[in-house]
């Protein structure tokens, strides 16, 4: 049962005013829930909740068989893991009441407002029906006033996921936030309401010195019931500092149409960026007999954004390239659920690589998640579609799209305008109407003049493919922003062909690799696949459509008409495990910078290397803990390091200094042909990584010494062999310094196997279980091998490659959580008896 509350009667100041607030806004998250897949049994959830992810693991959900047109594929082959291999597919319903006190019917609305339901949510009130939308990602509200009654209020939602509608993991349920809102009849519609940054500009203020002005435009539209007059109605809307305090406000008398448009102009106002995520607040309130009828809350971050030939893409006026990240939204072995905790650790992991973008593919993003890219500092590229109305898969988007794409479109925009975190709408991916010049042309302008006439602040881009038609066609020219996936090559031929002056790689590298995993002999290629389902983590092998992380360096470094680039991925995901798309078992991507558990794989140094400016990086690739067989044998050394020269020694020994090669073309040996082609060269990888390719295997330590630009020491790493495994260690990440006893937030710990010196096990697997204690709970464990089938919700997990996460959830109450963690000894041959296992913990504070 969820219970509105009573009438909010309280005093504020305003405009140095003591106002009483009448405003009956009240808003009410809907958590608790029953949910079904036969209307028959009916178990309790909260929400948000993905009725998919406890698996169990089967090759048999959603089996397709199907060529992958994108990839080039011309035949019909069975894909198993495509979208998860998780049970997804179906039907499912969920149930809750809310309990309406008398009085609280009168003179209101309420709005059911759903931040994403998966998929094609029909809901009804009281056993009416109240609407439907079709698209799981998208926001979608549902004016329920005439269906509410006092007393307890049943609302259902069907929902039915089909067969064949992804190319990943869409996750179930009702995943995202599902909230009651309860407004006076005349209100604030936070969808028809826009603020923006319209200019920064030097002013002078009231003691004749130049300061920096921002002028902030805001524009709303009022809701009244039908007839009302706005007649002794007033607005106020004032800006807020981050301490709560009036910063400049403008206030009038409502106007007949309802309609408020003005300009607020701020003296000396902190701007808002990815490194100084400023943020003010706007608090809109409508009056009337100088009461507070109704009240809301926006954010605002004062930043200007650009695009233009000369300038390429601007932020507060200063060029800068985008380190962006392309992020499906599920959270690894949470799946689709949306989670703070788990949100704000993808942000900080991604910032502390250096990168300050996330391209939202292929989707509308969740509420959750653009609040705290506004918060912590993430630029954002907020997509709506992977296919508009040519089917890539069967039962995709494109059944929906003629009827339904202006209306998400809407959506997007009125839900997400006015966090400054969005920097670019994207309408499309690889939308298979590049080619069309009638159709697709027309969509494309279509879908692109709706954003604008929406939101007139940001420029408008789609992440093309077929770059060649998407040129002829006319198709790459229509878009504010000319976004290429891939198809390097194809970058300067996309600059000279259209207009704009600048490329964005709206998707770039898919390298693929498995945390852990060296293949030797080391070698460079798209086309690498074996027996283990792995692939290799020195970084070298790419698909045949897409290349190396050195090229795209390379690309944004010489090629000044390059305004950045969104990798994909920033952390693996569920579903597409390419290379391994036949393969079985395989359920989850190799394309991560970190894998499916947040865990960097080496990538994630050398992006670091070259994206984060205010630290330095040096980091080894492979582990130094081969086995005998491996002697003398060829190990390569990899080091990823912003300085341009180091050292290597092998148990002392120096093997030389490597200089980056800083006019070698990652692209030579490219030139010629199609990179992109099966069995294409491999690009000269020297520019951004130091290698040391002819290493001879000793066990003991691998060391690193880096000089700076003087010659002198600058840093040292140092790996070395492991020995016996004899600890668990336990790493602890919290969001905030402690676990707040919210009963949502989440722990997630790091559990390494270590010699009793602390060196990582780099090739332990042992079957881990795990048992958490007190003011906590056991939430999920991810291991990040692709390959394991081992369910994410049951406590205990094998490691891979010395390593897992495991995350625990607080509950309501204040207390201490106690964590173990313990190996399954396996059973010797000889001996029945066991080993003793080996054992971590650690204990938790929630407050
Ligand atoms: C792109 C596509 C992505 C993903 C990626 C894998 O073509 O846009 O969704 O499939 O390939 O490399």
């Amino acid at each position: 049962m969820n219970s509105i509350r009573l009438l909010i009667v309280t005093t504020l100041i305003s405009l140095s005013l003591p106002l009483q607030i009448y405003s009956q806004r009240n808003v009410l998250s809907l958590n608790n829930w029953e949910f079904s897949i036969d209307k028959a049994k009916w178990e309790k959830v909260s929400i948000p909740h993905d009725w998919a992810i406890s698996g169990p693991f089967d090759k048999k959900w959603d089996l397709q068989v199907v060529a992958i047109e994108q990839n080039g594929e011309k035949n019909a082959t069975e894909k198993s893991g495509r979208s998860g291999a998780l049970p997804w597919i179906g039907k499912g319903y969920y149930r809750t009441t809310v309990n309406i006190p008398p009085n609280q019917t009168d003179g209101v609305c309420y709005q059911l407002e759903f931040d994403g339901a998966m998929s094609e949510p029909s809901v009804s009130v009281n056993g009416q029906h109240a609407g439907a939308w079709a698209y799981g990602y998208n926001a979608f509200r549902l004016d329920i006033t005439e269906l509410v009654k006092i007393g307890e209020n049943t609302i259902e939602v069907a929902l039915n996921n089909r067969e064949e509608s992804s190319r990943w993991y869409p996750g179930a349920g009702l995943y995202r936030p599902v909230t009651l809102v309860k407004t006076p009849k005349a209100h604030i519609d936070p969808w028809a309401t826009s603020v923006r940054t319209k200019e920064l500009r030097q002013g002078v203020d009231n003691h004749g010195e130049t300061e920096q002005q921002a002028v902030i435009a805001y524009e709303t539209q009022l809701i009244k019931p039908q007839g009302a007059q706005w007649k002794g109605y007033a607005f106020v809307v004032e800006i807020l500092d981050n301490k709560g305090m009036f910063y400049t406000g403008n206030h009038f008398d409502v106007p007949e149409d309802g309609k408020i448009d003005t300009e607020l102009t701020m003296s000396k106002p902190l701007l808002w960026s990815p490194e100084t995520p400023n943020l003010y607040k706007i608090r809109s309130r409508l009056m009337k007999d100088n009461k507070v009828v109704d009240e809301t809350i926006t954010n605002l971050g004062v930043r200007t954004i650009s695009v233009s030939k000369d300038g390429g893409f601007m932020l507060n006026g200063k060029t800068r390239k985008i380190q962006g990240v392309c992020l499906h939204h599920d959270l690894g072995p949470l799946g689709a659920a949306v989670n703070k905790a788990a949100l704000i650790r993808q942000i900080k992991l991604m910032k502390e690589m250096g990168c300050d973008a996330i391209r939202t593919s292929h989707n509308m993003p969740s509420t959750m998640q653009m609040d705290l890219c506004d918060s912590l500092g993430m630029m954002v590229m907020a997509e709506s579609f992977d296919m508009w109305i040519y089917p890539k898969c069967k039962n995709g988007y494109a059944r929906f799209f003629k009827d339904w794409a202006e209306k998400d479109i809407t959506n997007l925009i009125l839900n997400h305008r006015n966090h400054p975190s969005i920097v670019m709408w994207s309408i499309g991916n690889e939308i298979p109407e590049q080619w069309d010049k009638n159709v697709g042309v027309e969509w494309a302008k279509k879908l692109q003049d709706l954003c604008h006439k929406l939101d007139p602040t940001r420029p408008v881009t789609q992440g093309m493919d077929r770059v060649d038609n998407a040129l002829k066609s006319g198709f790459a020219e229509v878009m504010d922003v000319v976004g290429l996936n891939y198809r390097t090559h194809k970058y300067d031929k996309a600059y000279k062909e259209t207009t704009k002056g600048f490329i964005l790689g709206s998707e770039t590298a898919s390298t693929v690799s498995s945390r852990g995993v060296y293949k030797l002999p080391y070698k460079a290629t798209n086309h690498g696949v074996y027996s283990d389902g792995q692939c290799s983590s020195y970084d070298n092998e790419w698909c045949s459509w897409s290349n190396l992380p050195d090229v795209d360096f390379e690309n944004m470094d010489d090629l000044p008409w390059t305004i950045g680039q969104f990798v994909w991925t920033g952390i693996d995901y569920l579903g597409e495990p390419t290379p391994y798309d036949e393969y079985w078992p395989s359920r989850s991507s190799y394309f991560g910078i970190c894998d499916l558990a947040g865990l960097p794989k080496d990538r994630y140094y050398l992006y670091r290397s070259v994206w984060k400016k205010d630290a330095h990086t040096l980091h080894i690739a492979p582990h130094w803990s081969w086995g005998k067989e491996m002697m003398g044998k060829n190990v390569p050394v990899q080091v990823y390091t912003d300085f341009d020269e180091a050292e290597l020694f092998i148990n002392g020994k120096s093997q030389g200094r490597r200089t980056k090669n800083h006019t070698a073309n990652a692209n030579a040996g490219q030139e010629s042909t199609n990179p992109n082609a099966k069995g294409a060269a491999a690009p000269n990888l020297d520019r951004y990584r130091l290698r040391w390719m002819d290493v001879k295997y000793e066990p003991g330590e691998v060391k690193v010494v880096a000089y700076d630009k003087d010659g002198k020491v600058a840093m040292e790493e140092v790996v070395k062999t492991a020995g016996k495994p004899e600890k668990l260690k336990m790493d602890v990440w919290t969001a905030g310094k402690q676990l707040k006893a919210d009963g949502n937030d989440l722990a997630y710990i790091t559990i390494s196997m270590t010699d009793a010196d602390g060196n990582l096990c780099p090739n332990a697997n042992d079957q881990l279980v795990f048992n958490v204690e007190g003011e906590g709970t056991f939430k999920c464990v991810c291991n990040g091998d692709a390959t394991s089938l081992e369910s994410f919700t049951e406590p205990t997990m094998r490691l891979f490659n010395g390593m897992l996460v495991l995350t625990v959830q607080s509950s309501g109450k204040a207390g201490k959580i106690k964590v173990t963690a313990s190996t399954v000894p396996a059973e010797t041959k000889n001996k029945k008896e066991k080993a003793a296992p080996i054992t971590g913990t650690t204990t938790l504070i929630t407050k």
